[in-house]
């Protein structure tokens, strides 16, 4: 196991009526802005929830955060923000609200342009502090210091990291996804279980806690997935709420080795196309998992065996039933895991293997050793 350093200090708050938990978590005396996206807040009940809680606190709101969070938008919540004096930010939705939040929490402290802290990774040391209340499980966003951005004008989605921008609290109410359409919860289990086999189908380092921690997380999912989709059971969406904030808290990915080529090949078919995140997960994952069968084959024959229960007589067929098995998974959450059948052509490959080298992302992989033309391969053989 690799040497590590392991601080999530994020609170999180979970169950049932746990947003009335809200005004206890808040600080005092500071103004807040509530950010939130297209509206499903307000049909659901979410909205006067939060509201109740607001009572007695100095608030504001910034609403129409999409999905896949454009940099223009994040910049006019950057001005309110600044005009009103607001100190402190409360995210209310899914991973777009949660990550746009924290860039603007970023960008509202960084001396320089904003926009450098995406394209050019310049080091955010300092950001106004933020909580959330989390509406989709998908992205682990609630509680670790990722977010993504998109700036859709120049097709360019990207990230940052910083610690900065991790939440002070999550709010973890289950009941909240009743209200999601079953496109957005096939979304949440396939980014989760993507986020797991990012951390975990690399090479072995003998880190047993992780992987079999990975290994549950990833059956879990297998076995809830169908049940999320099928009813608004409690408990199995208090199931897929836990295992998504799990698969990308930082615990599973602690002294091991990480891959994350299917996200950053994800990250450009979305800034090129506007497909859905985990939809690209859904069509790059399998495609990574072929191409990269040999350095990978000590974690691929681990996962066939513990979580898809083959017993690995014959290698090679092994690990093809592991790859077809985990497609046959998306597929049953409903996704198409083919490029062409979200009708994109032939160019990709060469489109996508232009987008990473723009972006200086020539060595993708645990290894580093996946460059562009490898993932126009990996795209090609996703059509
Ligand atoms: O905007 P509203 O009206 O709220 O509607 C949203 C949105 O249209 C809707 N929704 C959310 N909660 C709902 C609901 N509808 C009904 N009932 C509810 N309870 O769902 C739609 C999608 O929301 P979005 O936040 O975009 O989805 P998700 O949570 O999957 O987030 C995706 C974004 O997260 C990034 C992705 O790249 C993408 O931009 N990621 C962030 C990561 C991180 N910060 O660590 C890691 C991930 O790998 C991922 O890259
Ligand atoms: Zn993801």
């Amino acid at each position: 196991m690799q040497n590590f350093v392991f601080h999530n200090p994020t609170k999180v708050v979970f169950g049932r009526g746990s947003i009335g938990k809200l005004s206890g978590l808040l600080p005092e005396g500071k103004r807040i802005m509530l950010l939130y996206g297209g509206g499903s807040i307000k049909k659901n009940g979410v909205y006067e929830q939060v509201v109740a809680q607001l009572d007695g606190h100095q608030w504001c709101e910034f609403s129409g955060i999409e999905a896949n969070p454009e940099f223009t938008t994040l910049m006019k919540a950057v001005e309110q923000a600044r005009e009103q004096n607001v100190d402190f930010l409360l995210a209310v939705g899914g991973g777009s609200v949660v990550d746009g939040s924290k860039f603007v929490a970023a960008a509202l402290k960084f001396d320089g342009q904003p926009w450098d802290i995406l394209a050019k990774g310049a080091a955010v040391k300092d950001a106004v502090p933020l909580g959330c209340i989390l509406t989709l499980p998908a992205t682990g966003s609630e509680t670790n210091p990722a977010a993504v951005v998109n700036r859709s004008e120049i097709q360019q989605k990207r990230s940052f990291i910083s610690d900065a921008v991790r939440p002070q609290f999550a709010i973890l109410d289950p009941e909240v996804t009743y209200s999601l359409p079953k496109r957005q919860l096939a979304n949440g289990i396939v980014d989760a279980f993507v986020h797991v086999m990012e951390q975990y189908l690399t090479y072995p380092v003998g880190a047993s806690v992780q992987d079999r921690f990975a290994e549950g997380i990833l059956q879990n999912l297998i076995e809830l997935g169908p049940q999320v989709l099928d009813s608004q059971d409690y408990n199995v969406r208090a199931n897929l709420m836990w295992n998504a904030t799990q698969a990308l808290n930082g615990l599973i990915g602690v002294g091991v080795p990480q891959d994350w080529s299917t996200h950053m090949i994800g990250h450009e078919l979305t800034a090129l196309h506007g497909l859905d995140h985990a939809v690209t997960l859904a069509i790059v994952l399998p495609r990574v998992m072929q191409h990269q069968r040999d350095a990978k084959q000590d974690k691929l024959l681990q996962y066939a065996e513990r979580v898809w229960g083959l017993s690995p007589y014959d290698k090679d067929s092994t690990i093809d039933l592991a790859i077809e098995k985990t497609e046959l998974f998306f597929r049953q959450m409903g996704m198409m895991t083919r490029l062409s059948e979200h009708n994109i052509g032939d160019d990709i490959g060469e489109a996508v293997a232009a987008k990473l080298r723009e972006n200086g992302l020539e060595k993708l992989g645990e290894h580093g050793a996946i460059t562009p033309e490898h993932a126009r391969e990996i795209v090609m053989a996703s059509l």
